[in-house]
């Protein structure tokens, strides 16, 4: 079999099947705050603590990541889904006073769960930039359920196995 380059919308078709959560990502600069919504979030390393994300070039949130050092992940619950197409470039007018602070970081009201983090490693990765994240405060809500995203579409868990 011989192997040929990959067309990119097919490769985002595939990689969409996989199943994933959602994140907004926030971070604060002298511009002000900023949020992009994320679902290339993986946990890295319990001990030390690390994240990882991976953000596009092209993201305005790029270069305000570079300048702050700093991030928050903010895990959407599954009512989140306005939030969710708001900071993917969908501005929604009736979402006002979102931001609350941690740690002089903005963090989104009513998320299932926050990791504030100090970026401390940044991987160049094609088209992408991945920003290892060491962990400084966590918080999240025992019973809130996550927003989902397959396929290009969102969904909530529908039963939770026993
Ligand atoms: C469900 C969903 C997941 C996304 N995941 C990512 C991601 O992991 N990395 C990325 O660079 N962009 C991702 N995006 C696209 C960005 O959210 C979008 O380009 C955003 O407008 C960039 O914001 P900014 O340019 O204002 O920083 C995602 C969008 C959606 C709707």
């Amino acid at each position: 079999m011989t192997l040929v380059d990959v067309d990119p919308d097919a490769l985002r078709a595939c990689c969409g099947r996989f199943a994933t959560g959602v994140t907004v990502v926030t971070t604060r600069t002298a511009q002000g705050d900023h949020g992009m919504t994320i679902s290339a979030f993986m946990s890295v390393s319990l001990d030390p603590a690390l994240v990882c994300i991976s953000v596009g070039c092209g993201a305005r949130m790029l270069p305000r990541l570079r300048a702050s050092g700093r991030y928050a992940v903010n895990i959407l619950s599954e009512d989140m889904r306005a939030h969710a197409l708001h900071f993917a470039g969908r501005p929604d007018a009736g979402l006002r006073d979102l931001f609350e602070d941690r740690h002089g970081l903005p963090v989104l009201r009513g998320a299932a769960a926050v990791l504030v983090t100090d970026v401390v490693q940044t991987i160049e990765a094609g088209d992408h930039v991945l920003l290892i994240g060491k962990v400084r405060h966590i918080e999240h809500e025992p019973i809130a359920r996550p927003l989902l995203h397959h396929a290009g579409q969102f969904g909530v868990v529908s039963a939770v196995a026993a």
